[in-house]
């Protein structure tokens, strides 16, 4: 038969098989379904095969071949959580951190996010796309062939809309397949700091409706914590995001336990994330739910905190564990999803294995793609890497450097073309 693509004789092939079709729940996460000298065919953008090389290369002839000859071959990385289109930069608050101001601190200072909010707001909708395309261009050669992308720098109506468009604008024009989320909810901006409860009527008013009229958006995400929003306006928020037909994520516990996590509980949201201090009985609500749990270990990294979300707890309990980037300009400008891996590996003690899965199928589910991405069983989006790496064990254990080879985006071969060898 033919196929487009086959990427053979790899050292270690991961397919990463769902468990009953869906994500690997709790201390199950980190199975690969691991094949050596593996090969993986792709036809029409989707896996066609994945199994022992021999065989695939029995079965199917490709127009383009790779070799992947001791190298690892998975599934694209699934970021499902960033801030990756804002205008600007935040560099001076970086070094106001060193000398030892906090993130909070900054922020009460009129700061942070509202410091990024005015250059987004005051960048034509060009800018905005053109500032951000250069940051997915370096996460794809990291190995994100799919990424989650908030709003939330605009806290305007139009300045929402516009961001969603910056966003439509760059899906459409390059390879990483982006999950628009809605964050009106992200800060109270500077002339609302008296009225925050106005500011949520606007977000609920007059926001969500323009947001839903346009069918841009997939999720609605609210930033619950201290100095952000409380439990009841996130609940207000989310609430009537449902109403609108939008999916629901919630910013929890990264500063504070306000009760974030058991709220996404109860109202069935696709993810809670951050989760740096969740407090033990939500993370048992969390591990008996459908809700994945998202840790963005780049963000305490990024902040030089030390606490990291309990990532084991999160397991013991039975939960969906998944991993993101936080790509923001105030705690974490971090493009690479490997280096998030090799910090789950020390911070969140992850085996490459579990935090390989957690980069992949359960990051998938975190944005409502976890019957198309993340994955190689036939059937699913050709989204491929080669890792120029012996064995999955590397990965986390080397980092600083790319180890992404080649990237495969839809079947076709987006990063990495130079070195692949077309067929005779
Ligand atoms: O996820 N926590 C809220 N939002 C971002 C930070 C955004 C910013 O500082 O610009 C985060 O860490
Ligand atoms: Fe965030």
């Amino acid at each position: 038969m033919k196929a487009d693509l086959l990427i053979h004789s790899a050292a270690q092939l991961c397919v990463i098989p769902p468990h009953d079709g869906g994500p690997q729940r709790g201390q199950r996460l980190g199975d690969l379904g691991l094949i050596e000298g593996g090969a993986v065919a792709c036809a029409d953008g989707v896996i066609v095969a994945a199994g022992p090389s021999a065989d695939v290369r029995a079965d199917w002839q490709a127009r383009v071949e790779i070799d992947a000859a001791g190298r690892v071959v998975c599934p694209g990385f699934v970021d499902p959580h960033t801030h990756v289109v804002w205008a600007g930069e935040r560099a001076d608050e970086f070094v106001q951190r060193i000398r030892g101001a906090t993130y909070q601190q900054i922020m009460a200072a009129g700061g942070g996010i509202m410091s990024t909010v005015r250059a987004t707001r005051a960048a034509p909708p060009a800018q905005l796309v053109a500032e951000s395309r250069p940051r997915l261009a370096r996460m794809l050669a990291h190995g994100t062939t799919t990424a989650e992308v908030k709003t939330g720098y605009g806290l305007t109506v139009a300045d929402e809309v516009k961001m969603l468009q910056a966003i439509a604008a760059l899906a459409a024009s390059q390879p990483i397949s982006l999950v628009p989320t809605f964050l009106g909810a992200h800060a109270v901006p500077a002339e609302y700091r008296r009225d925050p409860e106005g500011y949520v009527d606007l977000v609920v008013e007059e926001m969500l409706p323009a947001v839903a009229a346009q069918p841009i958006a997939r999720f609605c995400d609210v930033f619950c914590d201290e100095g952000a929003f409380t439990l009841a306006q996130a609940r207000r928020v989310l609430e009537a995001a449902r109403t609108a037909g939008l999916g629901l994520k919630i910013h929890a516990d990264e500063f504070a336990p306000l009760g974030g996590s058991a709220l996404a509980v109860e109202l069935g949201a696709v993810s809670a994330d951050h989760l740096v201090c969740t407090p033990p009985a939500e993370i048992e609500q969390l591990g008996r739910s459908e809700t994945v749990a998202v840790a963005l270990p780049a963000t305490p990294f990024g902040l030089g905190h030390s606490a990291y979300t309990p990532a084991q707890a999160i397991l013991d309990a039975g939960g969906i564990l998944a991993l993101a980037s936080d790509c923001n300009p105030g705690t974490a400008w971090c493009e690479s999803l490997p280096l998030v891996i090799a910090l789950a590996c020390r911070y969140m003690r992850l085996t490459p294995a579990q935090a390989l899965v957690a980069a992949t199928l359960n990051g998938a589910h975190a944005v409502g793609l976890g019957d198309q991405a993340g994955s190689l069983v036939p059937g699913r989006a050709a989204d491929v890497l080669v890792l120029d790496l012996p064995t999955v064990d590397h990965l986390g254990y080397r980092f600083g450097s790319n180890p992404v080879q080649h990237v495969i985006k839809g079947g076709q071969v987006v990063q990495g073309w130079q070195s692949s060898r077309p067929a005779v």
